[in-house]
């Protein structure tokens, strides 16, 4: 597969990612659930990103972006490319808890594919990356949040070891509609079970 994926650590490369990000970002538009009722304006997004660029110098966060070429990149609905061809297909990102009695630990914040990539394997690829990085940067448990209709994306995360430890009935709200927050988190302390 013609897609790589890209642990962003330089400052100086997020002025080329924000607008790609943000146009990834309004599938919240059509529904995906990414913790937003409306896609994010970019300012908002450059903030976001600066933050957790800055933060992987340090083992705060970590960045992966999925980037396809060539013949990987869909004829329709295909996002813009990047100046060098390339095409953000995909990204997420970890942030460590800021809570001191918490620091040990890490949420899995957001995974997003592009609509036209779904489907081909880069959510698995970009999530085990994510889970790997953490891993390397001494994090002990992982944790992540979902919305309780996101099967697809939960399902992905049982087949990678996290565990369901909670669970909040109806507490998202998009607009007058309510559904579950799921909460999952993975032991980084125990050996991996896929290994
Ligand atoms: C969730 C998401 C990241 C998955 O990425 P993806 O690239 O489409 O997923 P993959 O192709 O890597 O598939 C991973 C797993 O998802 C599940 N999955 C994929 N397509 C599915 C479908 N149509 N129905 C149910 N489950 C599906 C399967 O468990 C699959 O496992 P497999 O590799 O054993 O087949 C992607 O759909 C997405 O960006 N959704 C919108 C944003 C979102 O919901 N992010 C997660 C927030 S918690």
């Amino acid at each position: 597969m013609g897609v790589r994926l890209v642990d962003v650590t330089d400052p100086a490369e997020i002025a080329a990612l924000v607008p790609h990000v943000h146009r990834l970002f309004l599938m919240v538009a059509n529904g995906a659930a990414l913790g937003w009722a409306t896609p994010p304006p970019q300012p908002e997004v450059r903030d976001l990103l600066t933050g957790v660029v800055e933060g992987a110098a340090t083992g705060e966060a970590a960045l992966l972006v999925a980037l396809a070429s060539g013949d990987d990149i869909p004829g329709v609905d295909a996002p813009k490319p990047l100046p060098d061809g390339s095409v953000l297909a995909g990204l997420g990102y970890w942030r460590r808890y800021t809570r001191q009695t918490h620091r040990p630990h890490a949420d899995l914040e957001r995974v997003a594919v592009a609509e036209a990539f779904q489907g081909r394997g880069i959510g698995r690829a970009l999530t085990e990356g994510l889970v790997a990085s953490a891993r390397k940067a001494g994090i002990e448990v992982l944790t992540l949040d979902a919305r309780g209709d996101n099967e697809r994306a939960l399902a992905l995360y049982r087949t990678l070891g996290f565990n369901e430890y909670g669970r909040l009935v109806d507490f998202v709200a998009v607009g007058h509609l309510r559904y579950d927050k799921v909460f999952y988190a993975l032991d980084l302390r125990r050996p991996w079970p896929r290994l």
